[in-house]
Parts: C-alpha cells; sequence; structure tokens
C-alpha cells in the first residue's frame, strides 16, 4: 500500500543545512521559526490561538537515507531506528511539539524549532497536557544521554 500525502504548510526557519543545528526542539525553546500554513487550510486555524504547544508533523524531505539501525545524535552506540527520533527513517516522518508565539492571518510563529528550512508541515495538532503528557522513568538508552541535549548539536549522517 501507498500513502500519498500533501502539505499543509511548510516551516521557515533559519537552518538551511542540517550540521550544527538543534535535534530536538526541548534544546533549543529559544529557537524561533515560522509556519506558512496554505491558504487553502486557513480556515483550519480557527482557535489555534489559544493554544501555547502545537505538535507538528512534519516530513523531513531532506533526509536522503533510510535506516533501520542507526546511531543517533546523542549516542555512539547503534539502535533500531524506531528507539530514536532519527529523521533517517521509513517515512521521513518528524514529530516537533513547539511553542506558539503568535498568529497572523495563516502565518504561525513559534518557538523551539529543530527543523530545516521549507521542511513541509503534515499536520498541526493542539498539544493538549492530559492527553499528550506522561510522568515515566522508562526512557531506554536515551535515559544516560538526556543530560547532553543543550549542547548537542546535528551533523550530516543521515543527510
Ligand atoms: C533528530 S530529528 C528530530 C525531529 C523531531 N523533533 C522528531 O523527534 O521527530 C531533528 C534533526 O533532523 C534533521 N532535520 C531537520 N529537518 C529536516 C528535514 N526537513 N529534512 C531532513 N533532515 C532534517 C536535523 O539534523 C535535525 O537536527
Amino acid at each position: 500500500m501507498t500513502i500519498s500525502l500533501r502539505p499543509i504548510g511548510i516551516v521557515h526557519s533559519r537552518f538551511t543545512e542540517v550540521a550544527g543545528m538543534p535535534i530536538q526542539t526541548a534544546g533549543a525553546p529559544d529557537e524561533p521559526g515560522r509556519i506558512e500554513v496554505l491558504p487553502e487550510f486557513a480556515a483550519g486555524l480557527k482557535d489555534i490561538e489559544g493554544f501555547e504547544y502545537l505538535i507538528l508533523l512534519t516530513h523531513m524531505h531532506r533526509a536522503s537515507k533510510e535506516l533501520l539501525e542507526v546511531v543517533p545524535f546523542l549516542d555512539t552506540e547503534t539502535h533500531g531506528v524506531f528507539a530514536t527520533r532519527a529523521p533517517a527513517r521509513p517515512n521521513r516522518i518528524g514529530l516537533s511539539i513547539v511553542r506558539l508565539v503568535s498568529v497572523e492571518g495563516c502565518t504561525l510563529h513559534f518557538t523551539g524549532n529543530d527543523m530545516l528550512d521549507e521542511t513541509p508541515v503534515l499536520d498541526i495538532k493542539p498539544y493538549v497536557p492530559r492527553f499528550d503528557a506522561r510522568g515515566t522513568d522508562r526512557v531506554g538508552w536515551f535515559a544516560a544521554r538526556l543530560d547532553q541535549l543543550p549542547k548537542v548539536r546535528s551533523d550530516d549522517r543521515m543527510a
């Protein structure tokens, strides 16, 4: 089965190359970006200004590799891609939770940016802690690595 998707908008970002950019939105909470939602989807933005955080589902369009085992940016060991957040994955789906700063027509200004310029946005959903936040101590191999998040930046290993 093949599924065909169309972008509902596009990310504008100061990052035009993967090398040196943040690897997660939580590692770059002040990093700005904006989404230009395509005019035909404008009505879908009604009431979005009421949310502090948005979940973006994106297509990491410049990931040319599709790997099932990867050495992620936060580690030196190989992990199965589905146990990572690596971009070089089947379907190249990205999930970025960003902080909505303002809405100007079809433009959504946000902070917390780990996306390349011109990343296609497939969907936007409101972040609702009661739905989406879980308390857990079981975070797999990340447990030993999360302290490094603020200082780790991407390289081009998955481009
Ligand atoms: C580790 S992924 C995490 C993305 C998202 N927060 C997630 O967890 O799905 C973020 C990295 O993907 C790469 N990247 C970002 N936007 C991309 C794009 N449009 N195409 C290919 N790679 C991209 C950069 O190397 C960036 O540091």
